[in-house]
Parts: C-alpha cells; structure tokens; sequence
C-alpha cells in the first residue's frame, strides 16, 4: 500500500493529512497560528508560521501513523489564496504577508483599473481589481514600503513557499496564480501585458506549471526536519478552493460545492472560462485542468469564531473540560431558537466583502437588535446571515447560467448539520457530504497520487475514492420562512452602503 500527503495552509492553520492510496485518512494534524490585523480593515500572517506548523503537522501525522516514510508516494498542498509573500535574493521573507481578507488596497485596484482598463482586465484575467489579490498588494508595497519592494527578488503564494521550503525550488501553479488579478486565465498564463502595464517586473514570478505536475522532491534539509524520505515526489498543489472541488468530486459540469471555512465560497466547475462581466463572482483555472467559477464571502467561519471568543468564553471553557468542540455546544444553541432568530439579521461583513457586493469598507451589522435578543439569537443569526450572504453568490451564478441540483458542504461549517440544513432550506437545494470530510487535504493528496503516477488523472481518482453520504433535503415550510427574511437581507446593504464609504474616512 502506498500514501499521500496533503498539507493544507490554511488561514486558521495548517492541517495535514496523511491518506492511503484509497483516500481513507490514516493521520491527521492541524498546527494554528494567529492573524494579524495592525488596523481595521487589515490582515497579516507570518510566513514562519505557516512553515513552522507545517514542520509539526508533518511530524505528527507521520510519527503516530506507524507507516514508513519510504512509502509516501508524494506531497501535495492546498493553499489560502492571494497572499502576499515577498523574498530577498537569499530566499528570506521580507515582510509579513498581506493575505487573502485585507482590505487595504482600495486605491491600488483603482490605479490597476484605470491602467488596464476595466474592460480588458476582465477580457485578460477574468476578474476585477480586488482587495487582497495579489497585484494590488504587490503595487501596496511598491507604494508604500519603496525599500522592501527593490529587495524583492522573488513573489509566492502561501503554499508555494511551503512548497519552497520542502524543495529547495519556486514555482507557481495555475489554480492559484489566476487569483492575483496578472494570470491569462485562457493561456494559463502570466499576462506580460497586464504585469509590464503594471510597472511590475516579471521576473518577481516564477514559471506557471499545472497543479498535478512534479515541482520537485524532498530536501535533505525538509527530511531531517520533518521526517519525510529526501527525495519524496512533491507536486504544485492548487489553491484551497480547487482542491476543495477535488476533494468533493466537483470536477465535471454541472457540479457545485459550499464550504464555511474561515471564508464561505460557493464553487461552481466550468469547462471553458466563464466571467461575470460585473465581477460579482470569481473566474479562476481549477486545478483539474478547467476552470472555475465562484463567489466568495471573506467571513464566514470567521464570524462565527470572533462570535465565540468574545462571547462564549464560558462555552470554552466547559467544552475544553468536556473534550468538545465549542462548535458543537453552539450549534446545540443555536438549533434552539427559531428561525429568523426572533427577528434578528446579521450582515458578516467584518472584513468587508467580496460576492457579490464588492466592498472592502463595508463591515458587519446585527440589524434589528432588540433588548430581548440575548447572544444565543445573535448566534443563530450569524450562522443565518453567512448562508444569506451565500446565497446571493448562488442568484449571480444563477443569472449566468451556471446551474446544478445539489451541492456537496465541505469546510468546518459543514460538517455542522444545522448549517447544512439552513443551507439546503435558504438554497432549496439537496446538501450532501462526502465520506471523506477532508475536502482540501484530500484534493491535495489525490494531486500528488497524480503527480507521483499513482492515479491516471484527477477525474479517475475521484471516481475511485470520493463516495458520498445520504443528502439533507431542503424543508419547504422552512424555505418558506427564510425567504422573506433573505429579501430582507438583500435590502440592507444597498441603504447602509454611502455610510459604509463615511465610516472608513473617520
Ligand atoms: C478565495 C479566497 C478565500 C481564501 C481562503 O478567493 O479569498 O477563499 O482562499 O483561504
């Protein structure tokens, strides 16, 4: 029997795990690390830290797995997307990277709009100017710290400097890069024109391969530290989201899939590039050799846990000495108030927000806070309010034609039923689960059974290990009610958004 090792870098931390070669998890490990938010609006991780949790997950998962490590066939990885990490000539990190959910690059996506060209930015690269993909943050540093941007040698993803720090090698990967507002997402390539317009110097990024593909081997250095064999097969890996669809079998049309992470995507799989023209929703390469489309809400999970701990430290404390995860203990709450949480909304917008309102200065608002609502109805309507702002990424993707008739939940919210069945009731749509929970670690380990030849292909490999659960059907009267209070939701950001643009200037 062979294994696999899929290590995804995360934004709440770095989980590995290692599988057979039938995807069954054998050993599992997660390493946190905290995020940084030196101001409103902002958000940094070390890169260190990534590196160190990796270090640890690794030598966890493969010390109490009792396997040798001369039959690990390969590594794979899945990644935050979009952050920023900047290297000297000598392979160090210069800065804390600016990732994924930070806010601060209003005026650089407006320079990148105006110098592209609204029209053909979307033509090239298949999005708009975002906060937080990568572009934006690279011309921040430009701008702002002018000294560590002529020391840059070398611009990675999270991932790909994990994957750096285990080969010795750069490298970027499709799926990923397509989220730094400079890759032609048809050639699967840098955009020389986007990049050189940009006043960004090429060399900074390094060759684009595909996911599956070999991106070089295990260090002698990375063996020592880790306990892998020097030499193991390493592959590129994807971005979190793309190995997520794989990790769900959503790698042919007409499949889809939602997970609440630290973000909430919903994710649909496209055989030939599809763009929202208004850039409501995301255009990106998958990391099966097609495409994507999907809408992004920046704090999903992420609400949820600044709810629990400024909230429910107790529940902490009783679910630390019970064994438990708090989640579960809040879910047990929150499945006791009624829907609508006796008329309470939540908009999570704590770092701004991504699909499909696109506003980095919005933040978030319990709307209708009454004082008989106590924090258990303003639990309920946080999980609420993340499956709203959901499902209006489901409306765009609807409005493009992009359709499906269940979703597979994935991510740590779903695994939680009563977020599923908020889901399946506020989409009307069947939610299934997959045997497997793994999603992206799982898409990350069956990239490297690809790369490493145990498996023919992405899609063969998913036939054979991903196995699904019995789905949770949506339950009309509760669809029903959740409706009006949904074309609720949908009204409150379009009265609150020049009050939004007012608060960030005080
Ligand atoms: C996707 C995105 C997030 C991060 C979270 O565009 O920004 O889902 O990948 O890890």
């Amino acid at each position: 029997m062979k294994y696999l090792i899929g290590i995804d870098v995360g934004t709440s931390g770095t989980k590995t795990v290692l599988f057979d070669e039938n995807g069954i998890a054998k050993t599992s490990a997660t390493v946190e690390y905290p995020l940084y938010q030196p101001q409103n609006g902002w958000a940094e991780q070390e890169p260190e830290d990534w590196w160190n949790a990796c270090i640890q997950s690794l030598k966890t998962v493969i010390s109490s797995s009792g396997i040798k490590a001369d039959d690990i066939a390969g590594i794979g990885f899945s990644g935050q997307m979009h952050g920023l990490v900047m290297l000297d000539e000598n392979g160090e990190v210069l800065r804390r990277s600016i990732i994924w959910c930070d806010g601060r690059t209003v005026d650089e996506c407006d320079y990148i709009t105006k110098t592209i060209g609204a029209e053909r930015l979307i033509e090239i690269t298949a999005n708009p100017a975002l906060t937080s993909f990568t572009a934006g943050n690279i011309l921040w540093v430009k701008n702002n710290e002018p000294d560590i941007y002529k020391r840059c040698r070398v611009v990675l993803l999270p991932k790909d400097y994990i994957r750096y720090k285990l080969t010795g090698k750069y490298g970027a990967e499709a799926s990923d890069a397509s989220g730094m507002n400079m890759l032609d997402i048809k050639t699967r390539n840098w955009s020389k024109e986007v990049v050189s317009e940009l006043g960004i110097d090429i060399s900074l990024l390094p060759e684009v391969k595909e996911s599956c593909d070999v991106a070089g081997h295990i260090t002698a250095e990375a063996a020592a530290l880790t306990g892998l064999k020097e030499g193991t097969v390493v592959v590129y890996g994807g971005g979190d989201n793309m190995a997520a669809a794989i990790g769900t079998g959503v790698v042919d049309e007409g499949k889809a899939f939602i997970t609440i992470g630290t973000s909430g995507v919903l994710f649909a799989h496209a055989s030939s590039v599809a763009v929202d023209l208004k850039g409501r929703v995301n255009s990106f390469c998958s990391s099966a050799g097609a495409w994507a489309v999907f809408g992004c809400s920046l704090s999903a999970g992420m609400s949820l846990q600044w709810l629990r701990n400024n909230f429910f430290l107790a529940e902490m404390k009783v679910a630390e000495g019970l064994g438990e995860d708090t989640y579960n203990l809040m879910t047990k709450q929150a499945e006791r108030v009624p829907i609508g949480a006796n008329r309470l909304l939540f908009l999570p917008y704590l770092m701004g927000e991504r699909s499909p309102i696109l506003d980095p200065n919005a933040r978030g608002v319990f709307f209708g806070l009454s004082a008989i609502h106590n924090k258990y109805d303003m639990l309920r309507a946080v999980m609420e309010g993340v499956v709203y702002a959901l499902r209006q990424s489901l409306d765009v993707l609807r409005d493009m034609g992009i359709s499906f008739s269940q979703i597979y939940a994935t991510g740590g919210g779903g695994t939680s039923p009563l977020w599923r069945q908020m889901i399946a009731d506020i989409f009307e749509l069947p939610v299934t689960t997959i045997q497997n929970r793994e999603g992206p670690a799982l898409g990350a380990a069956i990239m490297a059974g690809v790369g490493a030849g145990l498996y023919p292909s992405v899609t063969s490999a998913c036939e054979k290990i991903i196995k699904v659960n019995p789905s949770q059907n949506p339950i009309p009267e509760n669809s029903k009610k959740y409706a009006d209070y949904y074309k609720l939701f949908t009204d409150i950001y379009p009265g609150m958004k020049e009050g939004f643009q007012t608060l960030a200037k005080l």
